[in-house]
């Protein structure tokens, strides 16, 4: 078969049958998504995704960092079809399979820490945190959690107590769960002390100590610090290594649990296995979802059996964990381990020099920053004022759209760029060709 254009623009998007499409979920679908742009898709294929009107797109996004080896493919589609032959669901909850023993088991060896570990499983991002959350309460029975602002840890109840990224998120569901405390993260661009003194990253965490501790909140009562190693949502803001030492250092002498919600930079994205190995801590409870199952619903808990000492009947989830998700995640892993990660880590660095290259050329962007394949464009007015260019960042995504490329926002004003690990540097060329060729219309206005 010859290889196909991607991207490929056959009728200006959105076409006939994706106009229909977004006519129609208009008025049946819950109005609670936010759709950046009119993309209705058909099938998808490796780093393509294909519309309903034909058109085929270089994919950026990777489903929301979730199709990390690329869409459908065949040793996944593969997977997923033999389990499915065989046994679709039964419940983890109530009774034994081998495929989520098996995820375990794996996942307690290849996960950084101590062999002797337990993994919950359940459905989402959003229940890997809920697992989290309470496990850390009713390990150290104490009720009392420390979060960030920027963070985003899922919209359930628990979850979205602990989110702190957009008020549109919360407003209109208070009350939400008490004892959770929000703190500045590093380099965080809501935080006015920050941008007075830029080196104030790391006092944050002082901060907690000092005034923290010392004012509102007796450490003794707190059950957990959840943080994000890379904040995900917030703007792919990456911290210095000693923001997150000082964090875990800080838990330790106060009997914390360090909860790393790794559900986005998690499994290989960052070109290693798990985001906070780039920091050198060890989390006590970790929480991961998107990139696991390549696809397929996947929210998993993992903590030392020290920690995850809770008995029958404390916590589980009717399809967490199920076959068909577990037998996909094995593949997926064994993918990661062959070549993906290390793929994330080179193409990842391929595509930073690049952004660095672009950033010294155009005022429109203030910051380029990321980790492997998690790899975050903040545009600015101008480099000096840095006023936000937030109605610019969705003018340009859109544009993008147009010429065939898949970005999502993140942050107030940032771009990400988090394409399934199987990227290629010629892809990835490609891509930074036509984002390049539009943001070069902005700079000359
Ligand atoms: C860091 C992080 N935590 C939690 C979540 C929630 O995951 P889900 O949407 O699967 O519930 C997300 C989703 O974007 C995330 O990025």
């Amino acid at each position: 078969m010859a290889k196909e254009k991607i991207p490929y623009i056959k009728v200006k998007p959105p076409g006939k049958k994706a106009s229909e499409w977004v006519k129609k979920d208009n008025k049946y679908v819950s109005r609670s998504y936010t759709r950046t742009y009119p993309l209705v898709v058909e099938r998808a294929y490796g780093m393509t995704v294909e519309d309903v009107d034909g058109n085929r797109y270089l994919d950026f996004t990777a489903g929301i960092a979730t199709c990390s080896t690329g869409h459908c493919h065949p040793r996944i589609v593969d997977a997923i079809t033999r389990q499915a032959n065989k046994l679709i669901h039964m419940s983890g909850t109530d009774f034994y399979y081998a495929s989520q023993i098996k995820l375990a088991e794996k996942l307690s060896k290849i996960t950084p820490g101590k062999k002797d570990k337990r993994v919950f499983f359940g459905n989402s991002g959003a229940e890997a945190i809920e697992a989290s959350f309470k496990l850390a309460r009713f390990h150290t029975k104490r009720t009392l959690v420390i979060a960030f602002y920027g963070a985003f840890h899922g919209r359930t109840m628990g979850a979205l107590s602990l989110t702190a990224s957009k008020t549109v998120q919360r407003r209109g569901f208070r009350p939400l769960i008490p004892g959770v405390s929000h703190v500045p993260y590093a380099y965080c661009y809501r935080c006015p002390h920050h941008l007075k003194y830029p080196d104030c990253n790391i006092q944050c965490v002082e901060w907690i100590e000092d005034v923290l501790f010392r004012t509102t909140i007796p450490p003794e009562e707190v059950a957990a610090i959840i943080v994000e190693p890379i904040q995900g949502e917030g703007g792919y803001v990456v911290p210095p290594k000693e923001f997150h030492q000082n964090l875990y250092n800080l838990a330790k002498k106060y009997g914390i649990l360090y909860v790393a919600d790794e559900v986005q930079s998690g499994m290989g994205r960052t070109g290693k296995l798990m985001a906070s190995e780039h920091f050198g801590v060890i989390p006590d409870i970790v929480a991961i979802a998107k990139g696991i199952a390549s696809g397929l619903p996947l929210g998993i808990t993992i903590a030392s059996s020290e920690i995850m000492d809770w008995g029958p009947g404390s916590h589980a989830s009717t399809f967490g964990g199920n076959p068909v998700s577990c037998e996909a995640a094995l593949e997926t892993i064994k993918l990661l381990e062959e070549s993906l990660i290390e793929n994330a880590r080179v193409v990842g660095n391929f595509m930073l020099k690049k952004l660095d290259t672009m950033k010294k050329k155009y005022e429109i962007i203030g910051d380029v920053r990321g980790k492997g394949l998690m790899i975050g464009v903040e545009l600015v007015k101008d480099k000096e004022t840095k006023k936000r260019a937030e109605k610019e960042r969705g003018e340009i995504i859109n544009k993008c759209f147009q010429k065939g490329l898949l970005l999502l926002g993140c942050g107030p004003n940032s771009i990400r760029f988090m394409p399934p690990l199987i990227v290629t540097k010629k892809e990835a060329d490609t891509a930074l060709s036509i984002f390049e060729e539009i943001i070069a219309k902005y700079n000359s206005r």
